[in-house]
């Protein structure tokens, strides 16, 4: 979208072009068709496009229905649900400046309780944070900027910077190829203490700890979605995984090794976050539980217990894995849908789910692991 397109868009003739197009029934074709009688082309692809947008934008923002955003913007936005966990880090009324802020997922969590400086190099991005922003009714709090962010003075109570990940479309979770550069983020943090710092999960440990600060592994719903480096008085801990929308949070107290013991009648799936901060072992000595294999992350104990991060289930059979034996004992639980669950065994769930579908009109969760070595089943209920 172009900077011509999103101004019309947010205009008053934009506003009924985007009702009219909301109004539109039938297949995408057929709408673009209708809508090209009455504009040129370009505004009906784009108005198409934002309504499509909005419903995907769903997921993240409450009201996506007024927002604007372009396809790899809203791709790259943070959700409310993450940003404003983070935003609660900033202390109320302080001057943030909010790098890289795109459409402004960020910038509008962050003015609710600060006052923010939102820069963005991309004229479309900073158009449509600007609407976002009044969408959410925080406008007053928010100056946005169109500038390269590693030309800005930086000066600021705190800031938080959400670097592009993406090089010509693709992902990258190079450390060198993100923008503003490595270089900036040592800058900025160097001459603002207080800043946090937004990365991919997947970058690797070596990446992520040569950056220096506290590091955050966060998940929402049950999928890790970022690692947050965190400098100075926003730092609560050099290490820590944390669950939302639970806000469960664990982050180590020395070196624990949880005990290895033979699968109890509850197997647990720790959080990915969890998973991806190395902080298994915690999570099972902090409730209790042992490890199963030492290089397998599903944990168990006797005891049931219900916990954010953790997933829980309760064992009915625990067998070595061979399909005739499982297909035989499932048929004697009368179970005949299984949703395979696995870790550390190569088998492709699907496969395993349909050859064991069968007549009986119970579900269950089936975990596919390896116990010393060997292929293991959990015939499970979710707890
Ligand atoms: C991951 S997105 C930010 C998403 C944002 N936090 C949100 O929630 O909507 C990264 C942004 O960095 C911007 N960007 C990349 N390099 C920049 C630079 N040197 N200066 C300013 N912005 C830059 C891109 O235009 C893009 O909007």
């Amino acid at each position: 979208m172009d900077i011509e397109t999103i101004r019309y868009l947010l205009s008053p003739e934009g506003a009924t072009l985007l009702d009219t197009a909301a109004s539109l029934s039938g297949s995408l074709l057929q709408r673009l068709t209708t809508l090209r009688k009455h504009y040129p082309a370009h505004l009906s692809s784009a108005a198409v496009e934002t309504l499509e947008l909005r419903k995907r934008a769903e997921k993240k923002f409450a009201r996506a229905h007024q927002m604007f955003f372009t396809r790899e913007a809203l791709e790259q936005s943070s959700g409310q649900v993450v940003s404003g966990y983070r935003a609660e880090r900033y202390a109320e009324g302080s001057c943030v400046l909010d790098i890289a802020c795109g459409i402004g997922g960020d910038t509008i969590e962050l003015a609710k309780r600060c006052r923010v400086v939102a820069v963005d190099s991309d004229p479309v991005r900073i158009i449509m944070a600007q609407h976002n922003a009044s969408v959410y009714g925080v406008s007053g709090n928010v100056r946005f900027l169109c500038l390269d962010a590693e030309s800005i003075d930086l000066s600021a109570d705190a800031a938080f910077i959400d670097p592009s990940r993406r090089v010509e479309g693709r992902r990258t979770i190079n450390l060198l190829e993100i923008s503003p550069s490595v270089n900036f983020i040592h800058r900025l943090h160097n001459t603002i203490p207080n800043t946090g710092v937004k990365l991919s999960p997947m970058m690797d440990d070596a990446n992520l700890q040569s950056l220096g600060g506290g590091l955050e592994f966060i998940s929402e719903s049950g999928e890790c979605k970022e690692a947050v480096v965190w400098y100075g008085a926003l730092c609560r801990a050099p290490l820590s995984a944390t669950s939302l929308p639970s806000r469960a949070t664990i982050s180590p107290h020395g070196d624990v090794e949880a005990p290895i013991r033979p699968p109890g009648s509850f197997i647990y799936e720790p959080d990915p976050c969890i998973i991806r901060a190395h902080l298994v072992d915690e999570l099972a000595t902090g409730l209790g539980a042992w490890k199963i294999d030492p290089s397998i992350a599903y944990l168990s104990s006797n005891a049931r217990v219900e916990n954010p991060l953790w997933r829980g289930y309760a064992v009915e059979d625990s067998l070595p894995f061979n399909v005739k034996h499982l297909a035989r004992r499932l048929r004697g639980l009368d179970i005949g849908r299984v949703i395979v669950k696995k870790r550390g065994v190569p088998f492709e769930p699907a496969q395993i789910e349909k050859r064991l579908s069968g007549a009986g009109t119970r579900e269950a969760v089936l975990i596919l692991t390896r116990i010393d070595k060997r292929p293991w089943a959990f015939i499970c209920t979710p707890i």
